[in-house]
């Protein structure tokens, strides 16, 4: 069933469109990798979807509710969580603090909730009286989604999770995104390690110039001449 719909999406800054026609589903259960060069309009698209941009037209749907141009903290409510690509931790701020910040809009006890996020990154419970700024990469990394979960989130909007990372620390975090994947999360997914993300992904959207180019299975944009030669580095 599909759980989160863009329908003919355009999008921009100022005047400007950036995004022209767009669409992308995501099916209860699934990791959707979204991949296409710089400046493609991927994170455009994510910000839209998540409120933070208002789209000139088309339509984002969530469970069959129409929720286009809804605020990201009405949006939150909703069980839709999203860490953006950049400043996606506060970086004077503990792990532990960061992580209360995640589900500060609730009136309640987050101890367990933290818990259950330091059962996911066990790293994070170690470093928790670190400032988010001292962390490396991946550790902030980590912060950041373990700070979208805080809300127990039904979708996670995950903008180049595995940026500047080595691969040792992309294969980490990947295997983390298929865990919380695994505990019923449906994941959305930017990434520029495009090859890596199809091969974890269910599907795969393309987006080049603002618009879909191609999409299908992991494994069929995987195995696509063309995509390969393109977008993958032959
Ligand atoms: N706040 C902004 N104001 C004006 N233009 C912007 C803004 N953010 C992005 N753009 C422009 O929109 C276009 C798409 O940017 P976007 O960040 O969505 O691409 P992307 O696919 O996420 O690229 P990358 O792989 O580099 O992250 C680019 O030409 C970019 O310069
Ligand atoms: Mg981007």
């Amino acid at each position: 069933m599909s759980l989160l719909k863009a329908e003919n999406i355009t999008a921009g800054y100022g005047e400007m469109d950036i995004l022209h026609g767009v669409h992308m589903e995501l099916r209860e259960g699934e990791i959707v990798a979204l991949i296409g060069p710089n400046g493609a309009g991927k994170s455009t698209l994510m910000k839209t979807i998540f409120g933070l941009l208002r789209p000139r037209a088309g339509s984002i749907t969530f469970d069959g509710q129409d929720i286009t141009g809804r605020s990201p903290d009405r949006i939150v409510r909703l069980g839709i969580c999203y860490v953006p690509q950049t400043d996606n931790v506060f970086p004077s701020l503990t792990v532990k603090e960061n992580l209360e910040m995640g589900a500060f809009i609730l009136n309640e006890d987050l101890s367990e909730r933290i818990e259950r996020v330091y059962q996911v990154f066990p790293d994070l419970k170690r470093f928790h009286t670190k400032k988010a700024g001292s962390l490396s990469g991946g550790q902030r990394q980590m912060l950041a989604m373990g700070r979208a979960l805080m809300l127990d989130p039904k979708v996670l909007l995950l903008d180049e999770p595995s940026a500047g990372l080595a691969p040792k620390l992309v294969e980490l975090i990947f295997e983390k995104i298929v865990d919380i994947n695994e505990t019923g999360v449906s994941i959305l997914m930017v990434e520029q390690n495009a090859k890596q993300a199809l091969k974890m992904a269910d599907r795969g959207y393309v987006l080049a110039t603002g618009r879909n180019r191609f999409e299908g299975t992991g494994d069929e944009l995987l195995n696509d001449p063309q995509v390969a030669k393109l977008y993958l580095g032959g």
